[in-house]
């Protein structure tokens, strides 16, 4: 069995080698077919044919990690599962969680530019990134806003979230080996981070009176989300990638009811929303802005 997994820049893929075939690997047409479904419905992942055999692998190491003996039992306690525990390590076993210090720079570019300034005339901003991963993301925000005039007079809320525990765990404890930051990205983290000594020499963590700013919180891009419209700017980025068309666009537009009028959103430059925008407007690459006034002052004096 032999699968490559590609990270090429901002596109992560996962390329089987083999044609997909009947039933020879672990999980039979049948179980596969009711893995797909269920991979749809609960994280939103189009796991078509030619991500058969990946599947056979991943699931096989799933019922290794968990001391399970059949597909059968797997699926049972998969759909029982009320912790969301297994689902975490489905989505953590089908999908990568690649991610790194200012990825995708130009998006951080912008948001000092054009993004921020919108938010100094008032006491609070929220920002959400909703596809977290380890952390890298929401803790690049972080930097990004206490590098800049904003944060002297206005207060950040910054909510963090992602479907997967494990990689929340990750991003709460916000410590990182030297090895995760580019000599650019650690020069812009750095006047956030506490450098480790003697036991902890070679990793970093991010200052905790400035962790505090961002809230770690599980959530499903599938569900329906507990917010109204008040995200000054959220990013959803190269998680999208993995759902289907439709599902695309039922996220994109349940991410937008949350943005401010004028608010952006930001997704992976290769998750092109095309026709899928609704009420958002292109500006440019993997940059859209929901259409309205921006309510320059309106939280001015909340
Ligand atoms: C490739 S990482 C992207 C991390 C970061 N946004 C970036 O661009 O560097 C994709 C993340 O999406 C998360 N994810 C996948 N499906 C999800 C879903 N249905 N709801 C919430 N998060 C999901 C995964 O757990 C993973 O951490």
């Amino acid at each position: 069995m032999r699968v490559s997994v590609q990270n090429r820049g901002n596109v992560d893929t996962i390329s089987p080698c083999l044609p997909a075939e009947a039933d020879t690997g672990l999980l039979s047409t049948a179980d596969f077919a009711r893995l797909r479904r269920f991979a749809k419905q609960q994280i939103g992942l189009n796991l078509h044919d030619g991500k058969r055999h990946l599947a056979d692998a991943r699931v096989s190491k799933e019922l290794r990690r968990l001391g399970l003996g059949s597909v059968r039992e797997y699926f049972e306690q998969l759909e029982q599962d009320a912790s969301g525990d297994l689902l975490s390590g489905l989505v953590d076993s089908l999908t990568t969680n690649y991610t790194s210090f200012f990825r995708e720079p130009e998006h951080f570019q912008f948001l000092e530019a054009t993004v921020l300034p919108m938010a100094a005339q008032w006491q609070e901003c929220r920002i959400w990134c909703a596809a977290s991963s380890t952390g890298e993301e929401p803790y690049s925000i972080l930097a990004a806003w206490h590098g800049h005039e904003v944060s002297k007079r206005t207060r950040l809320k910054l909510l963090a979230s992602d479907i997967s525990t494990r990689v929340l765990s990750t991003a709460q404890q916000g410590v990182y080996p030297e090895d995760r930051f580019s000599p650019e990205a650690l020069q812009r983290m750095r006047p956030i981070l506490l450098k480790g000594r003697r036991s902890a020499d070679g990793l970093y963590r991010v200052r905790p009176e400035l962790r505090q700013q961002v809230e770690f919180r599980r959530l499903n891009l599938m569900h329906p989300f507990p917010f109204g419209s008040e995200f000054l700017c959220v990013f959803c980025r190269n998680a999208m990638i993995y759902f289907d068309r439709p599902t695309q666009g039922e996220v994109v537009a349940k991410l937008s009811r949350c943005l401010l009028p004028g608010g952006y959103l930001f997704v992976g430059h290769s998750e092109s929303l095309g026709d899928l925008v609704g009420d958002l407007e292109y500006v440019r690459p993997a940059v859209y802005r929901k259409r309205g006034v921006p309510l320059a002052n309106a939280r001015a004096n909340d």
